[in-house]
């Protein structure tokens, strides 16, 4: 019998897990659930025999795909599929896939949450600021960008965005102000919103020099990746900037001596938690088991990444 993994190490909300469960097991298929494992030999017994398998930011390193020896398709349910070994899986056949735009919407909503906390200083009682009037940037402008853009707009904010691989015309028929490069957008934006992926060439990119063009009250907010950020420049810039700010959903490796150095100009999840809700969950958990269901069935590859 076909079987189908889930493994969570962070788990999916109970909806989610019954309703990938109905789309396994309606198609015939058998359900095996890993949740919560601190262990990486508990992923590499679980993986010994599945044909295919749902996962988050869990690590889908070679050696997990040699140790899955049934394996013919893995979704990221999710969009960052950084966590996956494009190269190991495609060497043996098997077809990778993430579920974009699933969980978009719970990030973005995440992406102003924080803004307002920061804004009014963690609700400690002193008078903060408003984001009205404030200008946002948004820095790559696909499906979290999008909605990051569409509440940005419900605060009466102005928004701004970069995206070389998105056509000009479409992000401004979302009434978005499209600026000609990267230095401009962090020049002219009060915030910027990190939304690109992590790979060789996004890697620290988020520099000094790029920060440091941001105006007086800079805040960067970033619910991307950590990797994407050099954290010796944002550590260097927190130092030289007195009115800079970062605020993230993935604390940066420096999140102890930033916390020690820069009190009220910082925020951090204690786990990255943008696509941590009910509906997230549900959408891109049902998304993935569907696309298992298709890929086996019709062998539709429809989000293959590699
Ligand atoms: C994504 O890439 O979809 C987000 O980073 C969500 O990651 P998570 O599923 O581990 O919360």
């Amino acid at each position: 019998m076909t079987k189908v993994l889930i493994a969570t190490e962070k788990p999916f909300a109970p909806a989610a897990v019954n309703g990938i469960r109905e789309v396994v097991e309606g198609a015939g298929y058998e359900l095996a659930l890993l949740e919560s494992y601190t262990d990486k030999a508990d992923l590499l017994a679980a993986v010994a025999d599945v044909d295919a398998m749902i996962i988050r930011s869990d690590k889908a390193t070679r050696e997990v795909i040699e140790a899955a020896k049934n394996l013919k398709v893995i979704v990221r349910a999710g969009a960052g599929y950084d966590n996956i070994d494009l190269e190991a899986c495609t060497e043996k056949g098997i077809v990778a896939m993430n579920t974009p735009g699933q969980n978009s919407n719970a990030v973005a909503e995440l992406v102003l949450g924080m803004m307002v906390f920061l804004a009014r200083n963690g609700y400690n009682g002193k008078a903060g600021v408003e984001l009205r009037g404030k200008k946002i940037g948004i820095h790559a402008y696909g499906n979290v960008g999008r909605y990051v853009g569409e509440i940005a707009k419900g605060f009466g904010m102005e928004v701004l965005a970069f995206d070389p691989f998105v056509a000009k015309e479409a992000i401004e028929a979302d009434g978005v102000k499209v600026v000609e490069s990267v230095e401009e957008l962090y020049s002219t934006c009060n915030y910027i919103s990190l939304h690109i992926p992590a790979n060789d060439k996004t890697k620290k990119s988020i520099n000094y020099d790029l920060l440091n063009k941001m105006p007086e009250g800079g805040i960067l907010v970033n619910t991307a990746r950590k990797e994407v950020i050099d954290e010796e420049g944002l550590m260097k810039l927190m130092e030289d900037r007195k009115d800079f700010a970062y605020i993230s959903d993935i604390a940066p490796d420096c999140k102890d001596e930033i916390a020690a150095k820069f009190e009220g100009r910082f925020f951090f999840t204690p786990k990255k938690m943008g696509a941590q809700t009910a509906e997230a969950n549900i959408n891109a958990g049902i998304a993935g088991a569907n696309q298992i269901v298709n890929c086996i069935e019709k062998g539709d590859t429809t989000y293959k990444v590699n």
